[in-house]
């Protein structure tokens, strides 16, 4: 017996140097927590540069759950009204799809004095704990437990300002505790936050609603409680990760590619590690480019909290590291499961060792990567297999397209303006022989 189903997949003919200019998208990790914060805010929220991606539908849908009025205007900008917000409880269908809809516990705990929010648990990347999110709000006054998967943060009374010091600068835990304290009387200090430029970003736009925040971007911000969140216009800074992906992309082909509309801030780790790789690395007002014609090596990758390494970059710069000559070391500190993508690598040809106990894979290179049929199994490993297709001989086709388009607006048409030969196709895959027969099978072959 054979199951059909449609399956949408990328289709990439490899081989082909990358040359030439993108703009890239609004970044994702800072329109889902900006979208939380709306619901604080006593007015309508305009969110622009807002990236066209399904992990920013999933938080529409949350958000209207919620008793939010959500509405697109044209393809980048959302229309929030939050003014008539009641619901306390965010749905499990809807949470269980998307790690940072988390966010809004703190923005309803702030707004409401309630919050109850399926426990996010782990993710294909490990585990996700919740412990420094719960020690923030329990020191603002809320009083928080678990109940059947739920986390529950209640402060009928409302919070109270407090100084509150992580053990590690978690994002998640910095930014919903930062949306809680927006509304708590008094000064909040938070001590070994997290410096990412999403939280930064998330700073800006609350301060642009009428908050009091300071320190944004160092390991020390304090948030002075306000009364009112006010209607708001704010442009979401350029996504850095789909930034350093496109970079990566140009790197891995042996090419000049230039990203417009990111700060070259945003890119220090990645930059110095390109350089490293013998890539060349310039920066300007917004732009960064990389020109990777000369001859490359490997090197070692940490993986930090920024300003250090991206763990989100990790897959791709792992999958560049695969085609370098010589031993690279890639350790993961923030994810203790970021590594199950490399078994698609090694289908391809690379010579990749996990270490499991130290959390390290040992890259050897330069591996001569081959196209073959690969799948997804989340973002960030999406686009590591979508790079290592470029570099390939041959064809690469990746299914778990859902998880590239969870994360990055139209990737296909950023690399085909570069010069790559790549094509989305849909067919119906007869599962149990494994054979598929698709609408769109050919791929013209340039030079
Ligand atoms: C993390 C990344 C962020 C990335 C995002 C999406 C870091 C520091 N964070 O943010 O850059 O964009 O994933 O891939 O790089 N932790 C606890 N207790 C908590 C909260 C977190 O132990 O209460 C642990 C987590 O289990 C994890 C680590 O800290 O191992 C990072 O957590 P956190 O920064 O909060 O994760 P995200 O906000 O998802």
């Amino acid at each position: 017996m054979t199951f059909d189903r449609l399956e949408t997949t990328l289709r990439l003919r490899g081989g082909h140097r990358l040359h030439g200019a993108v703009r890239v998208h609004g970044s994702k990790n800072a329109t889902l927590p900006i979208m939380a914060a709306a619901l604080l805010c006593d007015g309508e929220v305009i969110i622009k540069h807002a990236p066209r991606i399904t992990d920013v539908s999933v938080m529409e849908a949350l958000l209207e759950s919620l008793g939010a009025r959500v509405r697109q205007q044209g393809s980048n900008t959302l229309r929030i009204g939050a003014e008539n917000i009641g619901q306390t409880r965010a749905p499990y269908t809807l949470v269980r799809k998307l790690n940072a809809s988390f966010d809004v516990t703190g923005a309803l705990l702030g707004r409401l004095g309630r919050a109850e929010v399926p426990l996010p648990g782990g993710c294909v990347l490990g585990t996700r704990a919740t412990d420094l999110h719960e020690q923030g709000f329990r020191a603002l006054g809320a009083e928080v437990r678990g109940e059947r998967g739920y986390l529950v943060a209640e402060a009928p009374n409302g919070l109270h300002g407090a100084d509150i010091a992580f053990r590690f600068p978690s994002v998640g835990a910095t930014k919903n505790v930062m949306l809680a304290a927006v509304y708590a009387r008094g000064t909040t200090t938070l001590r070994n936050a997290a410096m990412e430029p999403e939280v930064v970003d998330l700073a800006n736009f609350l301060m642009a609603a009428g908050a009091r925040i300071t320190g944004q971007g160092s390991d020390t911000i304090s948030i002075e409680g306000v009364d009112r969140l006010h209607s708001v216009e704010y442009e979401v800074i350029g996504d850095r990760i789909a930034a350093g992906t496109l970079l990566l992309a140009g790197a891995i082909t042996r090419g000049t590619v230039t990203v417009q509309g990111t700060e070259p801030a945003h890119h220090d780790a990645l930059l110095s590690a390109l350089e490293e790789c013998g890539v060349t690395c310039s920066v300007g007002e917004r732009w960064v480019g990389v020109d990777a014609t000369g001859t490359r090596s490997g090197t070692d990758i940490l993986t930090a909290p920024f300003p250090g390494f991206p763990t989100d970059l990790q897959p791709m710069m792992t999958a560049f590291l695969a085609t370098c000559p010589g031993t690279s070391v890639v350790e993961e500190t923030i994810f203790n499961a970021r590594f199950a993508y490399v078994n698609e690598l090694l289908r391809m040809g690379g010579d990749i060792r996990v270490q499991m106990d130290s959390n390290a894979a040992v890259v050897k290179g330069p591996a001569d990567l081959e196209g073959a049929p690969v799948e997804a199994a989340d973002i960030r490993a999406g686009a590591a297999l979508v790079l290592a297709g470029l570099a390939a001989r041959g064809e690469t086709e990746i299914a778990g397209l859902e998880f590239i388009d969870r994360g990055y607006e139209r990737l296909e048409e950023m690399l085909t303006d570069l010069g790559a030969q790549v094509q989305r196709s849909s067919g119906i895959v007869a599962l149990a022989e494994s054979a598929s027969s698709y609408e769109t099978t050919t791929i013209p072959t340039v030079g």
